[in-house]
């Protein structure tokens, strides 16, 4: 493949199923993919300081391969990527953080799926001291009687979830049947260039660990994991000499990081990620000075300002605002537009939000296609058994 430019491959992976493949469509590189696995595991120092959030991936096929790479912690925020991973799992023992503020429906489904693979260790998160009140009420209202592991969510300054550490430090203890067993401080908030912004709150956040694990009830540091930083900031917490040299466990939390995407070139660069989630899409419209593309904000998220991609070896194609189910492109002037019909490849700005809008996946590997297989955690189940008195009608 030496020399060849990434289209090219790209191209080549997808040229035996060309006449049937409908795009828009997802294409995961699982090379990429691995190749991303590991580098991570070896840039945060083990297995056991990554604990990748799955929001990202949200495929089965990907998290086989974080688990044939030795990983068995892991981030959810919702019931079905930690239906998924559970399933994915089998018998392999994972140790999961739903990573969410449970309501009772979210907490009753969580207790239901620990309860079916007693060999993993689900773990929740409890967004303040009321919230840690009402998660214990309603497990023993459920008939939760086992110890159920929590961490405190602490608010490190994004202001979207968790209480700040002087609430948490006024409520040292937590209600049956749950057991603390460490805090989450995510500073989603920050960027790479915010190093010192960031190591101010990986201190708050020792603090409060040292403190709760002062005092004669006190858990025992050792029994606690704070976890900590997407793929923005793991660089400065792995540094933090507070969070590495205590007797807790600290473990960092990206999960971009395993497919990368526009947004990811500081970790690309600190790490050699490659990109490994491309959105295939084709030339459907050619007018003067402009082509438009067949992935419009249904295929691409637009939940970033425009350009919420950039299209790969094309840069004289310049992606404007999406509508539904169009991408308008502006041609530089001079440059010769592609054909109608031209496969073209997109990396997303964001692509945790864009692997949510597929629900499924075309694998290469080796430069080859190898097979497609559902996105198994997209979207948001409702949990509710199928049980309608309001039959479908019937297909065909
Ligand atoms: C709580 C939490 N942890 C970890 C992550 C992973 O961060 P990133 O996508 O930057 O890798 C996210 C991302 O939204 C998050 O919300």
């Amino acid at each position: 493949m030496t020399g060849q430019r990434l289209s090219e491959v790209l191209d080549g992976a997808l040229a035996p199923c060309l006449d049937q493949l409908l795009t828009p469509a997802l294409v995961i590189d699982l090379d990429a993919v691995q190749a991303n696995i590991a580098a991570t595991i070896a840039r945060v120092g083990g297995e056991d300081r990554w604990r990748p959030h799955l929001k990202t991936s949200k495929q089965a096929v990907i998290i086989d391969l974080m688990l044939d790479a030795g990983l068995r912690h892991f981030k959810v925020a919702t019931c079905d990527e930690l239906g998924l991973l559970l399933r994915t799992a089998g018998s392999r023992a994972v140790d999961v953080l739903f990573c969410y503020p449970a309501q009772r429906a979210s907490l009753t489904a969580v207790l239901a799926l620990a309860r079916a693979h007693a060999h993993a260790r689900v773990l929740v998160l409890a967004d303040s001291p009321a919230h840690l009140d009402a998660i214990a009420a309603w497990s023993r209202a459920l008939g939760h009687t086992s110890p159920l592991p929590v961490m405190l969510d602490v608010d490190l300054g994004m202001h979207r979830t968790g209480s700040i550490p002087a609430e948490w430090r006024e409520r040292p203890s937590v209600p049956e049947p749950l057991v603390l067993a460490g805090l989450h401080g995510y500073d989603g908030h920050l960027t790479w260039a915010q190093r010192e912004q960031a190591q101010l709150g990986y201190d708050a956040l020792v603090e409060l660990a040292t403190a709760l694990c002062s005092g004669p009830a006190a858990p025992a540091p050792s029994t606690l994991e704070l976890v900590t930083s997407g793929t923005h900031s793991y660089a400065h917490a792995l540094d933090h000499p507070g969070l590495r040299a205590g007797a807790w466990r600290h473990s960092v939390s990206p999960g971009t990081i395993v497919l990368s995407d526009r947004r990811s070139h500081a970790a690309e660069r600190d790490i050699g990620l490659r990109q490994a989630a491309f959105v295939a899409t084709r030339v459907i419209s050619a007018g003067p000075d402009r082509v438009t593309l067949d992935a419009g904000s249904k295929a691409i998220a637009p939940d970033v300002s425009p350009p919420s991609c950039a299209i790969v070896d094309h840069g004289e194609l310049e992606p404007q605002r999406a509508s539904e189910e169009h991408l308008p492109c502006r041609v530089q002037p001079g440059a010769a537009s592609p054909e109608l019909g031209r496969l073209l490849w997109l990396i997303p700005e964001h692509v945790c939000t864009t692997v949510n809008l597929y629900r499924e996946a075309v694998w290469i590997r080796g430069g080859r296609y190898v097979g497609v297989g559902p996105v198994g955690a997209s979207g948001h189940g409702c949990g509710l058994p199928d049980t309608s008195l309001v039959k479908p009608p019937r297909e065909g």
